[in-house]
């Protein structure tokens, strides 16, 4: 099995990975990115590979099974410290959210077009998943979700009904939360906000930007590739601070989306933004 990975001349183009030289890839994922850089960098270089994902990370090594300078974790990019020392990396990629297996493993249920279990987590030792944040957090919480990861405005409206319908059953299956989303419109941003609450992910992204910066060696590149404004808004803004404290060189004016051809090649290209920036 293996994955398209999205925006591979951009990013090889601002990672600019040469023999020798170690990268850190924080969203493992199946390794596409990962086994383009592994090709730049030779044997004499080194891949530290980092997801969440027992079973992505088992992919991963298969699909890479030829390199054998790549070490690989099951871990969150936020703790990416924990696997190398400040001033180290000559680059990191962030590839984020959720990988094609997800949306199409009917069981992790990323999916509101497929009929499986109301999970969405990364790593599936974390003990809370969507079904328990729908059956268990405060109706206030749960409408806080939709708006601020969904930016849904009726969100405290879906919210009421979610506190109506777990007063008569639990919250077990996709189904159960897409039969009770009147205007279907709203599904993709529904599941895009429990999904990015299961998962912590705008914290994480805090987070791991700044261990990023700390592991960069002087010279040293990062490039991060996001699928929502919420995300790309975060990565900007960052790189922006950075730019005025003199840690950060911007490399992309502008975020870079794909091209025509991968459009038409690798549908699941449309929505990323591709922001790359240089330690001073
Ligand atoms: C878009 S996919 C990466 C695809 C990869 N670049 C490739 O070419 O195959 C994102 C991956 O990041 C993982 N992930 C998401 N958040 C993470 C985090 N905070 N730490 C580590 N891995 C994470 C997901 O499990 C998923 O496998």
């Amino acid at each position: 099995m293996s994955h398209l990975p999205v925006l591979p001349v951009e990013v090889l183009e601002l990672l600019a990975p040469k023999a020798g030289e170690v990268f850190l890839d924080g969203t493992l994922g199946l390794g596409g990115h990962a086994g383009l850089i592994l090709e730049k960098i030779r044997k004499t270089g080194k891949l530290i590979g980092l997801d969440l994902d027992s079973r992505n990370l088992e992919l991963a090594q298969n699909n890479l099974q030829k390199f054998s300078n790549l070490e690989t974790h099951q871990a969150n990019f936020r703790d990416l410290l924990k696997f190398t020392s400040p001033a180290s990396l000559d680059g990191i990629l962030l590839d984020l959210g959720v990988s094609s297996l997800h949306f199409d493993d009917a069981s992790r249920g990323f999916s509101f077009q497929n009929l499986g279990k109301l999970d969405m987590r990364f790593d599936s030792t974390q003990p809370l998943d969507a079904a328990a944040i729908l059956n268990s957090f405060p109706e206030n919480e749960i409408a806080d979700i939709f708006y601020k990861f969904g930016e849904i405005r009726s969100s405290r409206k879906i919210a009421k009904q979610i506190v109506e319908f777990r007063r008569k059953q639990k919250f077990r299956q996709t189904e159960d939360l897409v039969n009770l989303i009147a205007h279907p419109k709203l599904l993709p941003q529904v599941f895009q906000a429990l999904r990015i609450r299961v998962n912590s992910e705008l914290e994480n992204l805090e987070q791991g930007l700044n261990s990023a910066v700390e592991a960069l060696k002087s010279g040293g590149r990062i490039a991060v590739i996001s699928f929502h404004s919420l995300e790309d808004r975060i990565v900007k803004n960052f790189f922006r601070e950075q730019k005025k404290l003199k840690i950060l060189e911007i490399l992309t004016k502008k975020a870079v989306g794909p091209s025509a051809s991968e459009l038409a090649e690798n549908p699941r290209s449309r929505s990323a933004k591709l922001r790359g920036a240089r330690k001073f």
